[in-house]
């Protein structure tokens, strides 16, 4: 096994608990430096020390809602001279959520990068074409310059344009791809429309795929698609961006790099602090920003350590992969649902093919679940009682899940929007 960074990625535990106080003592020291957390210490008394790991619980959390209230600079903790980039949110409903970074954090973020792509094979003899798109969204530039790192080619085409992406893939013969894994099954998609075959046409070896939830069915589907390794890549523009916690080769969890970031799970409804191996929201501290330290931050993801040792070395822990948001849950008859709940039943169905929606009306005010998927070509033979029974079939599988009874509608493949970005799978239409 090669490491990027071999010395910090199997660190002995104790000595990493050891570095993250200090680290956590630092963070804390600077933070007080920012506007928003000179305020918030001061009202709650708090000094920017602490003796014991543990003693971070003494300090509150960190929100979404904190950061658009200290818009745009209330929690930069240095001088505005000291900045070199700004990353965030676009902010679609309300003000942008704004992270800004020095040189340092720069380097600090592509030396993360690195890390991630170094674990997975990606060496500087690589064809790196990074799908994801570049701007204030983390995806473009943070993947960038952890590839230059390592030294591999990179193409910065960004997102959408599918008909030229496909032409580099042929033309230069692309070895690594990073992109959402909805834009990649599109990917895929059109391909085959362009007749051409996803495994034997390209020079593929390994797609990442992040930014958004997705299930270890829609993994497997990927990687049968392009015969290719499909890893996954976690990570928010809060908390710098993609890099965060990544998949190693062993595929069984995403290493969260905790010399970087202080990892908690806490119960959602209570705040209050789970064990290993409990689902709950991911909480998140800054161990090494200068420009915005950011303290005990709810990202909302929900996730779980997972318990015992990586057969890979690395001595940092694995995160399960992110089941969704807590704010991604809807409820439809009282009952609480994750989408990626219903991706997982339908990725298990080998008719199913590469795309779906789920969409909630109020009819007489009552719910309605319906989910559009759809299905191979070769489904649609005109044969009406074989198109019902397996409609019927995934009704029944849904239903074993998520409990209620959803209307299914079976389209051809292409029929429903495809996404080149951040897929979005849910159309509420009680709330519009
Ligand atoms: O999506 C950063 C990123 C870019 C990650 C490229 C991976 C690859 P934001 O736009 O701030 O940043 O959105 C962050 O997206 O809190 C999760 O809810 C979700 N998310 C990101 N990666 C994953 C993943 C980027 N691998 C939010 N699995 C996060 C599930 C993910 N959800």
């Amino acid at each position: 096994m090669e490491y990027w960074d071999g010395k910090k990625e199997r660190i002995e535990r104790e000595k990493l608990e050891q570095l993250q106080l200090e680290l956590l003592n630092r963070t804390l020291k600077s933070a007080y430096n920012s506007p928003f957390y000179k305020k918030r210490f001061k009202k709650l008394g708090l000094k920017p020390e602490i003796k014991d790991i543990s003693e971070i619980q003494k300090f509150p959390f960190t929100t979404k809602d904190d950061l658009r209230e200290s818009y745009p600079f209330g929690m930069v903790a240095t001088d505005i001279g000291n900045l070199v980039r700004m990353h965030g949110s676009s902010g679609t409903t309300g003000k942008s959520t704004l992270v800004f970074h020095t040189r340092k954090d720069i380097e600090n973020w592509a030396n993360l990068v690195a890390r991630c792509l170094y674990m997975i094979g990606v060496r500087e003899t690589d064809i790196f074409q990074n799908m994801m798109s570049y701007g204030l969204f983390t995806g473009g530039l943070g993947l960038h310059y952890g590839a230059e790192k390592i030294g591999t080619l990179v193409i910065p085409i960004g997102s959408g344009n599918t008909k030229k992406q496909i032409e580099f893939l042929l033309d230069l013969k692309t070895t690594v791809l990073h992109i959402t894994p909805s834009y990649l099954l599109y990917i895929a998609y059109m391909a085959e429309q362009m007749n051409l075959s996803p495994s034997d046409d390209f020079n593929i070896k390994i797609a990442i795929v992040g930014a958004e939830p997705h299930s270890e069915g829609l993994r497997k589907k990927l990687e049968n698609i392009f015969k290719i390794n499909v890893y996954n890549c976690y990570g928010l523009s809060e908390m710098n961006g993609p890099g965060v916690a990544f998949e190693c080769p062993y595929q069984k969890g995403l290493h969260i790099w905790e010399d970087h970031y202080f990892v908690e799970i806490i119960d959602p409804e209570t705040g209050e602090l789970l064990p290993d191996g409990k689902e709950g929201e991911l909480v998140l501290t800054t161990l090494q920003r200068e420009g915005m330290p950011l303290i005990r931050y709810r990202t909302r993801d929900i996730t779980k350590i997972i318990k015992g040792k990586c057969p890979c070395g690395r001595t940092h822990r694995r995160i399960a992969r992110v089941k969704g948001r807590t704010d991604d849950m809807f409820i439809v008859k009282g009952v609480n649902i994750f989408p990626s709940q219903i991706e997982t039943v339908l990725m298990d169905v080998p008719e199913v093919d590469k795309n779906y929606q789920i969409i909630i009306e109020r009819e007489k005010g009552l719910d309605i679940l319906k989910i559009q998927v759809e299905v191979k070509k070769s489904t649609f033979t005109g044969d009406i009682v074989q198109l019902r029974n397996l409609q019927e079939r995934i009704k029944e599988n849904l239903k074993d899940v998520i409990l209620i009874n959803p209307i299914v509608e079976l389209v051809e493949p292409g029929t429903l929007p495809p996404s080149t970005g951040k897929a979005k799978r849910v159309i509420d239409k009680r709330k519009v």
